[in-house]
């Protein structure tokens, strides 16, 4: 099994690859690079003597091409490794769906057009679809490497309130997602010299949709950052082990680079390479969700009779015994004694197979725990001000535009030499 997963593990990381690779496709304005042909490049299977952009497109149909046969490799290797009705089984399968589906989708913007420099409000549709399949096919990879040890999948009944939490968080995410690449669409055809010339563009009145939309990006991504910090609080509540603890982790440290990252791209003009950091980071921070919800929400493995060895025995989640200092802080730092805050033991009931009671020691601790709650607060009040400056900015924008975008609202758009003639000014 250990073999599976690490192969799955592969799997996920060459698709990431390929995803930032389409991105690189669509900043540089090479889709068109094989012309409006598809499976073929240019009528050729491999292009001669091809041009950069054709290099460029023809690169990710080749990769794309490799990933489906890995993913094609994954489902062979999940039905020989476990059983029927295995989770990690239904997982492989589901990857292949989307994968598939994923090159139709790449399919379809080639054949109609939907490249380069078309800026019709269908291609600012389909490039949401294509990022919100691309979240949902690195998930299914995700959690089918995620799901191997847990044959019994994510359990929702019974655990309401956690499995609402993640998925307020996911559909966030997804939202947050498909805005930002319509707000990359429109870096890439509406390209801004400064960050103001970027602002005046948005408020002009003849704004193209893709660049009215660009505006709502930051706000959405606020909103899912705070619904991300619920969702990973929720899961520690519910049980503090050390899966849940990492992943929760990861997506409260991804969370907070990812919002950094959205600042140093508006600051920087979108380059292109920042363009596929910040998407690399948000395709990470997805991962790390599906993880921490495969880690939250699927049943324990029945316990084993025999002893764990000492090392794991060190491991595990539960401490009855005394805590070194700084150790059985709650995440959130509010309860720094050394017993868990009932908070944090209370639902844990929602797990009875791990014997969790409440009142009982729990180490949501050490220094990872220590790092989480300031990570949290600092992400906290990094949300307020980004969420003040961005409000501010909009509410100084709509009572104080730009001066030359009042000049053009207000200027005459034509001149009336004759009563019968008029000559339209340029715009
Ligand atoms: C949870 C937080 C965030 C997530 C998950 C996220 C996700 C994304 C994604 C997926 C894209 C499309 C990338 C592409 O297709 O190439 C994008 C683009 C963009 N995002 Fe974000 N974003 C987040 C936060 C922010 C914030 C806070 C800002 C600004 C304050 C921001 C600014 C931008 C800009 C300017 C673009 C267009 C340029 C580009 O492609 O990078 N993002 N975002």
């Amino acid at each position: 099994m250990k073999a599976f997963v690490r192969f799955a593990w592969s799997v996920l990381a060459y698709n990431l690859a390929v995803v930032v690779w389409g991105a690189f496709v669509r900043a540089t304005g090479s889709g068109a690079g094989c012309g409006k042909h598809w499976p073929m490049c240019n009528g050729e299977v491999v292009p001669r003597s091809p041009a950069l952009e054709t290099v460029i497109e023809f690169t990710h149909r080749a990769t794309s091409g490799v990933a489906l046969l890995l993913v094609v490799g994954l489902v062979v290797a999940a039905r020989r490794t476990f059983p029927a009705g295995h989770a990690a089984r239904r997982a492989a399968w589901a990857s292949l769906a989307l994968v598939v589906v994923e090159a139709l989708v790449g399919a379809g913007l080639v054949l109609f057009g939907w490249v380069a420099k078309d800026d019709s409000a269908a291609r600012g549709w389909v490039v949401a679809v294509h990022l919100t399949n691309t979240f949902l096919l690195v998930g299914a990879i995700a959690l089918t490497a995620a799901l191997a040890g847990r044959p019994r999948g994510l359990a929702l009944r019974g655990h309401a309130g956690l499995a609402a939490a993640l998925g307020v968080a996911a559909g966030a995410l997804i939202l947050t997602g498909a805005s930002g690449a319509i707000a990359a669409l429109g870096d890439t055809l509406f390209p801004a010299t400064s960050f103001a010339e970027g602002l005046r563009q948005e408020l002009s009145e003849e704004a193209h949709v893709l660049l009215r939309l660009r505006v709502l990006h930051p706000f959405v991504a606020v909103f899912s950052t705070v619904a991300l910090g619920w969702a990973a609080r929720a899961a520690l509540r519910a049980r503090p082990d050390a899966d849940t603890r990492s992943a929760s982790f990861a997506v409260l440290l991804l969370a907070g680079l990812q919002l950094f990252a959205g600042v140093l791209n508006v600051a920087l003009l979108a380059p292109v390479w920042m363009q596929l950091v910040h998407l690399l980071v948000a395709d990470l921070l997805w991962v790390a969700l599906v993880v921490l919800a495969a880690a939250a929400l699927a049943p324990p493995a029945p316990r084993s009779r025999r002893r764990a060895p000492r090392a794991a025995r060190r491991r595990r989640w539960a401490s009855p015994g005394p805590l070194p200092s700084g150790e059985g802080r709650s995440v959130a730092g509010l309860a720094p004694s050394r017993t868990a805050s009932p908070a944090l033991a209370g639902p844990a009931t929602e797990w009875p197979e791990m014997n969790l009671r409440p009142g009982r020691r729990i180490d949501v601790g050490g220094r990872s725990g220590v790092a989480m709650a300031k990570l949290e607060s600092v992400e906290g009040y990094g949300v307020l001000v980004l969420a003040v400056a961005l409000l501010a900015a909009f509410t100084l924008r709509m009572a104080n535009p730009p001066a030359d975008v009042v000049r053009a609202a207000s200027a005459p758009r034509a001149v009336t030499v004759l009563e019968e003639i008029s000559i339209p000014l340029a715009p």
